[in-house]
C-alpha cells in the first residue's frame, strides 16, 4: 500500500486535518489555476467534515466561488431522500457556504436507469474538465470513507467495478442493499491530485487491518484499490479504526 497514514486519537481531530488539508489543496489549486475540483465522499463520517467547513473559520478562508463539487458515488434515489449523498452534501455544507449553484454537479440518483446517470455524468466530467479523446479528470481532491467491508465509493466487494479499467463512471448492481448504485471507478479515483480517506470507528478497524496490511486481495477489499498513480494518497484514521494496525 502507498500513502501516508495519520492516526489521531479522537474523531474530530480527524476531522480539523481534513478541514486543513481541504484549505491547503484549495490554496495550491488555486495557485496554478482558476478552479478547486473536489468529489465528495457519502456516508455518515464525512458530515463532521462537511459542517466543519461550513463554520468559522474555514467558511471564510475557503473562497467557495472557486469550488467545484462532484460525488464520488450516488445511491439509486432521488436528491430529496435521506440516503442520498447529495441530500447530506447540501444540508451540511452546500446551502451554508456562498458555492455557486452551477458549480454543484450532482449524479442523478432519480433516474430510471443508474446506467444513464452514469453515462451522463461521465458526460458532465468530460465537459466540465474540458477534456479532449484520451484523456481522464484530474480532481485535485477526491473525499472516501471506507466501510466495514472494505469498500470505498460503491466499489463493494465481488463486483466488477473494482476492476474497471475503461470507464470513468459506472452503475454497479449491489446485492447486499438489492440496489444499483453510481460511482466513480478506480479509473478516475487513481488520476486524483490528493485522496484522502476518512475511517473512524471500531467497526472499520478489521478491514482497515486488511486493506493496508493485508495481502492484494481488492476483490475482498475494494479499498485496495485507490492507489494515486501521481497523486497523495492519505489516510486518516482514529485510534479505534486503527486499533488492529501492526505498523502504526
Ligand atoms: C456511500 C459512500 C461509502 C462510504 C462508506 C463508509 O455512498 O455510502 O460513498 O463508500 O464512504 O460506506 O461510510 P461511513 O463513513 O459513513 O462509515
Amino acid at each position: 500500500m502507498t500513502g501516508t497514514i495519520h492516526k489521531v486519537s479522537q474523531p474530530q481531530q480527524l476531522f480539523e486535518i481534513a478541514a486543513k488539508n481541504f484549505c491547503q489543496i484549495t490554496e495550491d489549486a488555486l495557485s496554478r489555476t482558476r478552479r478547486m475540483t473536489v468529489a465528495l465522499a457519502g456516508g455518515s463520517t464525512p458530515k463532521a467534515l462537511y459542517t466543519l467547513l461550513a463554520t468559522d473559520p474555514y467558511r471564510t478562508m475557503v473562497d467557495w466561488s472557486k469550488i467545484h463539487v462532484f460525488w464520488g458515488d450516488e445511491r439509486h434515489v432521488p436528491p430529496d431522500h435521506q440516503d442520498s449523498n447529495y441530500r447530506m452534501a447540501h444540508e451540511s455544507l452546500l446551502s451554508q457556504v456562498p458555492i455557486v449553484a452551477s458549480h454543484v454537479y450532482r449524479i442523478q440518483g432519480e433516474w430510471p436507469h443508474a446506467s444513464e446517470a452514469a453515462q451522463d455524468y461521465e458526460d458532465t466530467l468530460r465537459k466540465v474538465f474540458s477534456l479532449t479523446s484520451g484523456a481522464l479528470p484530474c480532481f485535485d481532491l477526491i473525499l472516501l470513507g471506507m466501510g466495514p467491508d472494505g469498500h470505498t465509493a460503491s466499489l463493494f466487494p465481488g463486483t466488477d467495478v473494482v476492476h474497471e479499467s475503461l470507464k470513468w463512471v459506472a452503475a454497479p448492481w449491489v446485492e447486499k442493499f438489492q440496489t444499483h448504485r453510481v460511482t466513480l471507478t478506480p479509473v478516475v479515483l487513481n488520476q486524483a491530485r490528493h485522496v484522502m480517506f476518512m475511517v473512524s470507528g471500531e467497526d472499520k478497524a478489521a478491514a482497515l487491518h486488511e486493506v493496508l496490511e493485508g495481502h492484494s486481495q481488492a476483490d475482498l477489499y475494494p479499498s485496495q484499490v485507490v492507489n494515486p498513480e501521481a497523486g497523495e494518497l492519505l489516510w486518516l484514521v482514529d485510534d479505534k479504526a486503527a486499533s488492529l494496525l501492526q505498523n502504526t
